[in-house]
């Protein structure tokens, strides 16, 4: 591929196949975030037929080096042997039987092995569905009904309202509240205290523009502590890649419940809520049941990728390569006075090209259109590296950012009024 002078994408066929999906899947997929519209449309590839590692390839025969990654789903990129394998190896006993199988335990026993703090674990399908989970068991264990959330938590009523269909009684039972700056920080911590009465527990993911503090962690789960609020850390993305331990080993925190999904199987759909003993025992009182978390393939590709998440050295790998792509993006972006800046955590590299929303989906859309060109397919914002990426990929990515932002800039797409992600005039 060169990079320099790339032709443009042929992607009849994906855009054949996008016509037929209109027709038959309401909303055209089953998830937002991989609509064409999240993207660069009409120069963006619609649909994929397969991968291998870091690489995937279109319906049209397009290939690219993939940072979208199932969506932060495919932690060791795609069809790695160890998931394969599982698979294979588990296929000729079924798929779900009528009664629970044995690996279910086995399961448990490695994630209680993994992750600060679970003694109990619960298996469920997706990651709205472990965030239900535990905010039953957090409302059945507190006595207590209204919550906070922070960050994306999942399509379920109790934590989506930029749609309709959502009653009015049940947003009242939610506090919504960012958490982009550090200046959001105290409202949170107040607002745990004020409503304490009522309030059975904040349910946070973290934002992927900053890196939140220790002291901030620790702040929440003392006011937590203090109040009687229970602490429910969404770890379906940061779960399996920040730390082996998750957020909580990177910050040092311990949450009363944790979330996972995403990474827990590396691709297969699976999700779990893990905590203290006292608490998720508790969830025998509850009526929490779904027919497919008995699920045994996931199960036992899950027991398999945990044992290939601590034999190797995945998570120092994956924040590496990040690392690089980072320092040296931010270091081409500067030189050439463009305002792109890769900000966030290593392994979930954020592009930003402008505080503003709109004004970052201006360059954010052109810039996709001109990295796909280029064999590479980004998200608008926040991306995955996988352990599957290697430094070749993240150097010929680089590469790829600094001919596709010197194209934007000759092509006049940078006004001399843009603003970094700062909010800095260039
Ligand atoms: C932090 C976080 N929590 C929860 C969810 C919901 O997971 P699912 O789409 O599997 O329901 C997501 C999905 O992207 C997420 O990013």
């Amino acid at each position: 591929m060169n990079t320099d002078n790339p032709q443009p994408l042929k992607l009849e066929e994906s855009f054949k196949l996008e016509q037929e999906a209109k027709q038959y899947i309401a909303g055209f997929t089953q998830t937002m975030m991989k609509k064409p519209e999240q993207f660069a449309q009409g120069h963006f590839p619609v649909y994929l037929k397969g991968g291998k590692g870091s690489h995937v390839v279109d319906v049209d025969g397009n290939e690219y080096i993939d940072y979208i990654s199932g969506l932060a789903a495919n932690t060791l990129g795609h069809n790695h042997p160890v998931v394969v394998e599982a698979i294979k190896d588990n296929i000729e006993h079924g798929i779900i039987h009528s009664l629970p199988a044995p690996i279910e335990i086995d399961t448990a026993k490695t994630l209680t092995e993994m992750i600060p703090g679970a003694e109990k674990v619960r298996f469920f399908k997706t990651g709205a569905d472990a965030n239900s989970a535990a905010i039953r068991l957090a409302r059945y264990a507190t006595g207590k009904e209204e919550i906070i959330t922070v960050g994306y938590n999942g399509w379920h009523d109790q934590y989506m309202f930029d749609t309709p269909g959502v009653p009015a009684a049940i947003q009242k039972l939610t506090h919504r509240m960012p958490l982009f700056t550090p200046a959001n920080e105290p409202a949170i911590l107040d607002l745990i205290a004020k409503r304490k009465s009522s309030l059975a527990a904040i349910l946070l993911s973290v934002p992927y523009n900053r890196e939140l503090t220790k002291e901030f962690l620790a702040n929440l789960r003392e006011t937590c502590n203090k109040n009687e609020v229970l602490f429910i850390f969404d770890e379906v993305v940061t779960g399996f890649r920040l730390a082996q331990g998750g957020a909580q080993e990177y910050f040092n925190v311990k949450a009363d419940l944790v979330t996972l999904s995403k990474g827990i199987a590396a691709g297969m759909p699976l999700s779990a809520v893990t905590g203290s003993d006292t608490l998720m025992s508790q969830m025998e009182a509850l009526q929490v049941s779904t027919t497919f978390g008995g699920e045994m393939l996931s199960l036992a590709v899950c027991n398999a990728v945990l044992k290939e998440y601590q034999r190797t050295d995945y998570i120092q790998r994956i924040a590496q390569l990040g690392a690089l792509l980072k320092t040296e993006v931010n270091a081409i972006s500067q030189q050439l006075e463009t305002p792109l800046e890769i900000v966030g955590y290593d392994s979930i590299p954020m592009f930003l090209f402008a505080k503003d929303p709109e004004e970052h989906v201006k360059y954010a859309e052109p810039f996709l259109a001109e990295m796909a060109k280029r064999g590479i397919l980004l998200r608008r914002e926040v991306n995955f590296i996988s352990g599957a990426h290697t430094e070749d990929d993240i150097n010929f990515t680089i590469t790829a950012i600094k001919s596709a932002l010197t194209s934007m800039k000759s092509q006049g797409l940078f006004t001399k009024t843009s603003q970094n992600s700062k909010g800095q005039s260039l």
